[in-house]
């Protein structure tokens, strides 16, 4: 699917003074050098203050992060999460119309939208309240068909239900996310079969919903002024430490800054200096290895004494004792199955094969 910009774009976008000190903070969560790693939360606050992202936001956002536009706009336009054109000033609906949601009813909650709100996906309604699109699985399968109202889940829906939340919505209303057919998560329809003890002593909703509910930003645009602005990946700096640094994490090597092409080398601290036991380094060190000295190309065995050992014997069937059923030469040094070539006594050599039994 083609995506483009709006043919009608705002003349400017700024941050809310708020939402840019938001913004600044988060480009400062980078390594230096890597600060254009931002761009999706900057593009992500600027649609969640705006609703969408319009051209003059995603040349802001580039401004910031000091990128080319074309950057910016390869993100902004890649992501379907990002829209690209105006959306209802008091909810954008997004149905899902994937397998589980189609099967059980997503076609009819769309007709809902297309009567309620407008014929096609992404148009405004009549007032600019509402816009709606199809899109695709959401995860919440186990409750189809569902539909991501602003930043919740309305779940189990019917055709009828999604007609109410709308008109509640459009009341200035916000329904209660999550089931909406009395469900408390996704448990079997008529109640729950397992895990039941203390079944009745639980929260009136479930957990994500009560955090929905606790927040009441479902439909907001966001400010920047719900909720204090907190940098705790700054705390090495500023002295509102609250946790120190975990030392497992890998940070930027100190002494390799970043390269012409921005990047970093990432370090983390070593945990022991002892080398893993390989073929090439056995547990118990070759002598030759300890004196030096490698194993001559080709693979062919070295003798204790550091001489080649003498060729396999052909004739010699012992289990064990040819070269090729023993890779590790006496002094403990790896040797590669020897090739052989052809008219090889040790390939040709019937006598090397068990003789059938009788
Ligand atoms: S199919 Fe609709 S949420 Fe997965």
């Amino acid at each position: 699917m083609l995506r483009r910009l709006h043919p009608e774009q705002p003349e400017s976008f700024a941050f809310t003074p708020a939402n840019q000190a938001w913004a600044e903070a988060q480009i400062t969560k980078y390594p230096e050098g890597r600060q254009a790693s931002a761009i999706i939360p900057l593009l992500w606050r600027a649609q969640e203050q705006e609703g969408w992202l319009s051209r003059p936001a995603i040349e802001e956002v580039a401004r910031m992060l000091d990128l080319a536009y074309i950057r910016a706009l390869e993100v902004a336009t890649f992501y379907f999460m990002f829209q690209l054109q105006p959306v209802g000033s008091v909810a954008h609906i997004q149905v899902c119309g994937t397998l589980s949601c189609m099967l059980c009813g997503s076609e009819d909650l769309m007709k809902v939208c297309q009567e309620k709100i407008a014929k096609k996906p992404h148009e405004l309604s009549a007032d600019g309240r509402f816009s709606w699109e199809e899109v695709e699985c959401l995860g919440a399968c186990a409750n189809a068909p569902m539909a991501q109202i602003g930043k919740d889940y309305y779940e189990d829906l019917t055709t009828e239900r999604l007609s109410e939340i709308i008109d509640e919505m459009a009341a200035g209303k916000v329904p209660v996310p999550g089931p909406q057919n009395g469900r408390y998560t996704s448990e079997p329809l008529d109640n729950l079969t397992s895990l039941a003890e203390g079944a009745e002593d639980r929260d009136p909703h479930n957990a994500s919903v009560a955090l929905a509910v606790k927040l009441g930003d479902t439909i907001k645009r966001i400010d920047g002024t719900e909720e204090p602005l907190r940098t705790p990946w700054q705390r090495q700096d500023d002295h509102e430490v609250e946790t120190p640094l975990d030392p497992k994490e890998p940070e930027p090597a100190h002494d390799r800054p970043a390269d012409a092409s921005g990047v970093t080398e990432q370090e983390a601290p070593a945990s022991s200096a002892a080398k893993p036991v390989s073929a090439d380094f056995p547990a118990e060190e070759p002598q030759n290895a300890i004196d030096g000295e490698e194993a001559p190309e080709g693979g062919e065995p070295v003798a204790p004494s550091g001489e080649a050992a003498p060729a396999t014997d052909a004739n010699d069937t012992t289990e064990g004792k040819t070269g090729a059923a023993d890779p590790v030469a006496p002094g403990g040094v790896y040797n590669a199955p020897r090739t052989q070539e052809p008219g090889d006594p040790a390939k040709d050599d019937k006598s090397s094969k068990r003789p059938k039994d009788k």
